[in-house]
């Protein structure tokens, strides 16, 4: 098979991992891809991976017999869309099923419609209507923009002036939502949807604070770790049964049928699971900490088969940028990669390569992936991989997967 690879993070690096460890992958390319996805196959360059049309005009004419779409951007964008007019198979899920991501408004009365466990949200267009939810109700306050903000839409504070800033911050570029704050520990939940029905994939928990002990502001995801042993009993079937399958159900009744990864980010609260949110893709860095349990081939997973899954823990410490996530400071050069040797895996997400050398290009720079026996091992492996690799102003959390053990 000749694959494409749509994509250019960290999780991308982790999904072009896998599947070119794929008997039945002949040649992974990847657009635009990055330098670690450069190590495993070709990378195109000069096509914008939004750009549907020119992404697919390109797919039908180099006779690529599977697209992966990584992303979300390109999804809204209608990239599948555009690559299933050629008849060419496309992992990922229609623009019009990839709206449970890019509108938040959009998502809750999806999830309303299909009696979702989630918490209440009203959509809001003006500032003097923002003022007014907010001014009416308890904090905390969560404020989030309708539309899609790479991971930068998202406010959760106890002040009311904060919460109607926030507002008005977005409002110029579309609706906000104002939902209700809610308590307990997060965690992931990924489905493969596919013609075949809906697999899980092992759920893993995201550190999405930029600090120590989650403290500081959100951010992309700076750390992860599976498998998660403190999870109610039984809880990733009951997500299947009460949230995966009602929204596939609904959405296929609506004429939007989804295919591609469905993401749940859940909060565990005192009344049982809630979504905070779907998103319309695998989570980074949750990918790079799942895909290396999988223990079967990602192409035959994608085509409906069940995921099977090895017994070894994962931790990924993600390497960021001095200034992540408001203003990172890139240009500097990155140096150990190659001392990581075997001991870890190291996922490239913001780099660039110049000459002979690999520079920081983005806020999340790297992530670096231990496995062990136990999640205290496999923390070990990846902050001793992670302090061999070097660049001025690296930063990171120590304690990634601490409290898991
Ligand atoms: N790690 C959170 C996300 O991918 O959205």
């Amino acid at each position: 098979m000749k694959v494409l690879l749509v994509g250019s993070g960290g999780r991308e690096h982790a999904i072009g991992w896998k599947l070119a460890s794929s008997p039945r992958v002949r040649e992974l390319v990847s657009l635009p891809g990055n330098p670690g996805l450069a190590g495993l196959g070709p990378v195109i360059e000069g096509i914008d991976p939004t750009d549907a049309g020119a992404v697919a005009a390109m797919a039908a004419a180099q006779g690529f017999d599977l697209v992966v779409v990584g992303p979300e951007a390109p999804l809204a964008a209608g990239v599948t869309d555009a690559i299933s007019r050629y008849g060419i198979p496309v992992f990922g899920p229609t623009r019009a099923a990839a709206k449970l991501e890019s509108s938040k408004s959009h998502a809750k009365d999806v999830m309303l419609r299909a009696r979702v466990p989630t918490g209440w949200a009203v959509t809001v267009t003006d500032l003097d209507e923002a003022r007014r939810h907010v001014e009416s109700s308890d904090g905390p306050f969560v404020v989030k923009a309708d539309g899609l903000a790479a991971g930068k839409g998202v406010l959760v504070t106890d002040s009311r002036a904060d919460a109607v800033a926030w507002a008005e911050r977005w409002l110029p570029s579309g609706p906000v939502v104002i939902e209700e704050y809610l308590e307990g520990p997060e965690v992931s939940v990924f489905a493969v949807c596919t013609d075949a029905g809906a697999r899980p994939l092992e759920p893993a928990r995201d550190h999405k604070r930029l600090g120590d002990g989650d403290t500081g502001p959100n951010t992309g995801g700076m750390g992860a770790y599976s498998p998660v042993s403190d999870l109610p009993e039984g809880l990733v079937d009951d997500v299947m049964r009460r949230v995966i399958e009602p929204t596939l159900a609904l959405m296929a009744e609506d004429g939007t049928p989804f295919r591609g990864f469905l993401y749940a980010g859940l909060i565990l609260t005192a009344d049982g699971p809630k979504v905070l949110e779907f998103n319309v893709r695998l989570g980074d860095p949750e990918t790079q900490t799942v895909l290396p349990r999988l223990a079967n081939d990602l192409v035959d997973v994608l085509e409906g088969a069940e995921p099977e899954w090895s017994d070894v823990a994962t931790v990924t410490v993600v390497l960021a940028a001095r200034g992540y996530p408001e203003s990172p400071e890139t240009g500097a050069e990155i140096r150990g990669l190659d001392a990581v040797g075997d001991d870890a895996l190291v996922f490239h997400a913001g780099t660039r390569r110049e000459g002979g050398k690999v520079v920081v290009a983005g806020g999340r720079v790297l992530a670096v992936v231990g496995s062990g026996a136990s999640i205290a091992g496999a923390r070990e492996r990846a902050y001793a991989a992670a302090d061999r690799i070097s660049w001025p102003g690296k930063v990171f959390r120590t304690d990634i997967g601490l409290r898991a053990d």
